[in-house]
C-alpha cells in the first residue's frame, strides 16, 4: 500500500554566489548554515495557506513576498493541487548578507512540497521553481544560489536557451572562510546591488574574466583547489560593487597577507569569502578579515567551512 503523510520538513544548504567572474552562473553550497522548511498538508480546500516563521526572523509573511511560500504556491498551482497547507521557516542563514538566505528557504521549501504532495518534479523543476523565490528579492530570477542550495557542492548554471546545471564534484582539501559583517541590509539589497553593475563592459573584461571562469570550472575538474584560486578575480562586477562594502579593499588585503589563495565578495555581498587549502591558516585568516572589517568600524564574525551536501527531507509522518 503507498504510504502518505501529511507533513513533511526539509533542510537546505546557505551558498556563495559568482566565485568572482561568475556572475549569476557558478554557486557553492556552503555547510554553514541551515534553513528549515516544514510544511503540513490540510485536509480541507478553502485556498489557505499560513506561514509561520520562527526565531523572531524579519524575513517577509505575506504569502507573495516570502520566498518559500512563493515558490511552493506555483508549484501546487501547476499541479493543480487544492488542498490548504500551513508553512513552518526556521531561519539559520542570515538575511541579506550574501549567503543565500533566500535560496536557502525556495530550496527546502519546494523539496519538502514536493516530498508531501509526491509532485516528483523533475530536478530541473525543482530548480525552476525555487527560483521563483528570488524573484521578491533580487527583482529578477537568478538561480545561482538556489542551484547551489539544492543540488550542493559547486554548481555551474545556464539558463539560455533552456535551463541547464552541471554539478561538480570539490576538491577534499577546499577550505572557505566566510566573514560576515555585522551590518543590516536594506531588504531589496541584492536588487540594489545588481542595479550597480555596469551595462557595458570593455570586450577585454569580458575575456579576462571569461578566462577566470574558464579556470575556476578546470580547477574543479582537477580537483585542485590552487588553481580554482587563481581564476577568482572579477574585473565587472566586484569593482563596481566594492564600495557598497565598507573595509573591502583591507578584508581582501587582509586575507591575501595571511595566506588566502583568493578572496571575493560572497554573491551580492556583503559578506566577504576566502579560499585556502587547508585548515591550518583558516583561522588566522578569519580573524584578518575580521581585523579588516573593524578598520572600518563594523564588527564581524569569520567561520570556516566546506562545501555542502544537497538539500534534504529531514523528516516526514
Ligand atoms: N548572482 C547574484 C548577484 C547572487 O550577484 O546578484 C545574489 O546572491
Amino acid at each position: 500500500m503507498k504510504e502518505t503523510f501529511d507533513f513533511c520538513k526539509a533542510t537546505a544548504p546557505s551558498s556563495t554566489a559568482n566565485l568572482g567572474p561568475g556572475f549569476d552562473v557558478f554557486g557553492l553550497g556552503l555547510d554553514l548554515f541551515y534553513d528549515t522548511v516544514s510544511i503540513r498538508k490540510l485536509a480541507t480546500t478553502n485556498g489557505k495557506i499560513r506561514i509561520r516563521l520562527d526565531n523572531n526572523t524579519s524575513i517577509p509573511s505575506i504569502l507573495e513576498e516570502n520566498t518559500a511560500s512563493l515558490a511552493v504556491m506555483k508549484i501546487a498551482q501547476k499541479k493543480k493541487i487544492k488542498n490548504d497547507f500551513d508553512i513552518r521557516i526556521t531561519k539559520g542563514v542570515p538575511i541579506g548578507l550574501g549567503l543565500g538566505s533566500s535560496a536557502a528557504s525556495s530550496a527546502a521549501a519546494v523539496i519538502a512540497f514536493n516530498e508531501l504532495f509526491q509532485c516528483k518534479l523533475t530536478e530541473n523543476e525543482l530548480l525552476d521553481f525555487a527560483a521563483e523565490g528570488e524573484v521578491s528579492s533580487a527583482g529578477v530570477k537568478h538561480y545561482d544560489n538556489v542551484v547551489a542550495s539544492l543540488f550542493g557542492g559547486f554548481v555551474v548554471v545556464r539558463t539560455f536557451p533552456s535551463l541547464e546545471f552541471i554539478k561538480i564534484d570539490t576538491p577534499k582539501d577546499l577550505v572557505i572562510v566566510v566573514c560576515v559583517p555585522n551590518l543590516i541590509t536594506p531588504i531589496k539589497k541584492t536588487k540594489y546591488a545588481r542595479s550597480v553593475i555596469p551595462n557595458r563592459i570593455p570586450i577585454e573584461d569580458h575575456t579576462r574574466n571569461l578566462s577566470n571562469a574558464c579556470i575556476i570550472v578546470s580547477g574543479f575538474f582537477h580537483q585542485d583547489t590552487k588553481l580554482i584560486s587563481k581564476g577568482i578575480n572579477d574585473l565587472i562586477v566586484e569593482p563596481a560593487r566594492k564600495s557598497l562594502i565598507p573595509g573591502y579593499d583591507k578584508v581582501k588585503s587582509n586575507a591575501i597577507s595571511s595566506g588566502a589563495l583568493a578572496v571575493t565578495i560572497s554573491g551580492a555581498g556583503p559578506s566577504m569569502i576566502a579560499f585556502t587549502n587547508t585548515n591550518k591558516n583558516a583561522r588566522k585568516i578569519g580573524q584578518s578579515m575580521e581585523q579588516g572589517f573593524a578598520g572600518s568600524k563594523i564588527q564581524s564574525t569569520a567561520h570556516v567551512c566546506r562545501p555542502s551536501g544537497p538539500a534534504r527531507v529531514i523528516s516526514n509522518s
